[in-house]
């Protein structure tokens, strides 16, 4: 199934083509080139664009004096309440002080302390400081940097920019064997074309913008994961959206992406406050400001609903030295008239991290063959119900690694693609009434009525649909599939587990101790299994 396009006027061939050029991507396609493999790099837009180059805080591994990869795995299963799948937390945690080393090898430069060693600090759920970050609070800056760099340098590396990667091609055996894109470009390869490949790794990042307020950049359609459902592969932990807790408040008239201010903040000693000026978080955790996220952020949704504002405070006055230690922060604060060295900085949660994505194995093999998929699109089983900070760069270096190792180990023939049924496009008008939708009834709180409601909207926009094959219509029909997705698995699960919180159901249950997954049938109908958590 595909969604409407028009004819394919030009094609192009690579040994892998890689959707995606954030932490995921740029990491798949370095490895694959050192095994000698030709990659056709295409992305959405310019090249740095992305979630990546917008992270803060950092990327956590076990690299301080003392800590081990057992300590960060302990940590992680802790945050991911129950559904991490152990193995691939193994996987992260012990190939990730290797994955990090590898990247500083590569030339990404990391802040030092006094002494000369590299800087740790601590995120909510870490029991250790071993988040390493650059530039104060510009880390993911600085690992698109250097990652770029590395790539720009490889001959071996095609890249296209304003490229979206529309659906998969598939061959009369089922393997995915390219990919339709569209390209904003010149001469020949401008408009519908095809890029065949022997396999195709998506690493197309989140899904952000399905809801009204979010830290991911525009370009966080979901737009991977939709193409992966259209293939016919399976999603897994959908319903676990993370939260951020503290995105900077400005005004519920802003929608899209909103300034984050990291959690590191609270890492070197900011307090969350409420209306009445208490610390509203000693006592709910022992961690208490840095607690597990979902945690953090359901803590401040309460008194949020308390107090009838649409905000709290993060009092960030007593941090040392912050203007250095948090030069983008400091200065989008400015940009939105609070300085945060003597104010007070309205903070509310907003949508943030897919903890789940397209169902993949340890080495990133989805559910149909020669479809694999990196980073955020991904479901390892590494997170489990709310993914712990700063694991998401880390995932991106140590699993592009290891999908790059497995297709050189066994890469398939190039096969031929055939074609495939079309399916409508939905008017990108729908977008709008989507996310408020989807914040209202599938945000941090959900209940059984609130999904129902959002579910029925959703059905209503299914019905405005667009003749108009283009960006907007394409990015809307992956939105709409998505909210679908996420709202089918948080209906199904009844408790409330890491970032999925349901008011009428608000205890963890042994019966939900499994994965909601789910696909397309062949009609397009959504159908949903319970997977049992390893
Ligand atoms: P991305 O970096 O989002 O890259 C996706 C790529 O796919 C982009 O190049 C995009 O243009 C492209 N793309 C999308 N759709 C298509 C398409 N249809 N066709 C072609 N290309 C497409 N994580 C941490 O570990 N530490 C942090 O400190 C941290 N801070 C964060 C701060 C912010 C503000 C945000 C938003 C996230 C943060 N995260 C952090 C999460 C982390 O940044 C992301 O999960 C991670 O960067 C995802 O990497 P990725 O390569 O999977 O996706
Ligand atoms: C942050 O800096 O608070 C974000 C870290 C993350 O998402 O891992």
């Amino acid at each position: 199934m595909r969604l409407l396009t028009g004819k394919p006027g030009w094609s192009t061939s690579a040994d892998v083509v890689v959707i995606g050029s954030g932490v995921a991507g740029l990491t798949t396609a370095l490895n694959l080139r050192s095994h000698n493999l030709s990659v056709l790099l295409v992305t959405k837009a310019t090249i740095d664009e992305g979630s990546t180059k917008w992270a803060q805080g950092g990327i956590a591994a076990a690299l301080g004096p003392g800590d081990t990869p057992d300590q960060h795995k302990k940590d992680t299963l802790i945050a991911g309440a129950g559904l991490c799948d152990t193995k691939a937390v193994d996987v992260l945690v012990s190939e990730g002080p290797e994955a990090v080393r590898k990247l500083i090898a590569q030339g990404a430069v990391f802040d030092k302390s006094a002494t000369g060693e590299i800087a740790l600090t601590r995120e909510g759920g870490h029991l250790r400081d071993r988040i390493l970050h650059a530039g104060g609070d510009a880390t993911g800056a600085e690992v698109s940097r250097a990652l770029l760099a590395a790539v720009k340098d490889d001959k071996g590396i095609e890249i296209i920019e304003h490229a979206l990667a529309i659906d998969a091609l598939k061959s009369k055996s089922g393997r995915v064997c390219g990919v339709v894109l569209h390209v904003i470009g010149a001469g020949s390869r401008d408009g519908v074309g095809m890029a065949l490949a022997k396999a195709v790794v998506i690493a197309t990042g989140g899904l952000g913008q399905v809801y009204s307020q979010t830290t991911n950049p525009s370009v966080s359609t979901g737009d991977g994961v939709a193409l992966a459902l259209r293939a016919g592969a399976k999603v897994a932990d959908v319903e676990f959206i993370q939260f951020h807790p503290t995105v900077l408040w400005r005004d519920l008239a802003n929608r899209g992406q909103q300034p984050l201010i990291s959690e590191a903040v609270r890492g070197e000693g900011a307090i969350l406050l409420n209306h009445k000026n208490e610390q509203f978080m000693i006592g709910k955790h022992p961690q208490a400001d840095l607690a597990p996220r979902d945690i953090v952020s359901k803590e401040i949704f309460n008194q949020m609903q308390e107090s009838g504002q649409p905000f709290v405070w993060l009092d960030a006055t007593k941090v040392k030295e912050f203007k250095n230690r948090f030069p983008t922060i400091h200065a989008s604060c400015l940009a939105n008239g609070i300085d945060p060295t003597i104010e007070k900085i309205p903070v509310a949660p907003a949508s943030h991290y897919a903890s789940g994505g397209v169902r993949v194995d340890l080495d990133g093999q989805s559910s149909v063959a020669g479809l694999y998929v990196c980073g955020e699109s991904a479901c390892t089983g590494a997170h489990g119900a709310n993914r712990l900070a700063s694991n998401s760069l880390l995932e991106g270096l140590v699993f592009g690694a290891r999908i790059a190792a497995a297709l050189a180990k066994n890469l398939p023939n190039q096969e031929e693609p055939i074609e495939d049924s079309k399916t409508n496009l939905l008017d990108p008008k729908i977008v709008l009434p989507l996310q408020i939708s989807m914040s209202e009834g599938a945000g941090v709180l959900r209940t059984e009525a609130s999904l129902r409601k959002t579910r029925q909207t959703l059905s209503e926009l299914s019905r405005l649909t667009s003749e108009q094959p283009e960006i907007q219509s394409w990015e809307a029909s992956n939105l709409h599939l998505l909210a679908t997705a996420i709202v089918n698995s948080a209906l199904t699960r009844k408790e409330s587990r890491g970032s999925h919180w349901r008011s009428d159901y608000p205890n963890i249950s042994d019966e939900w101790l499994c994965r909601i997954t789910g696909e397309l049938d062949s009609n397009g109908t959504w159908k949903t299994e319970l997977e049992p958590v390893k």
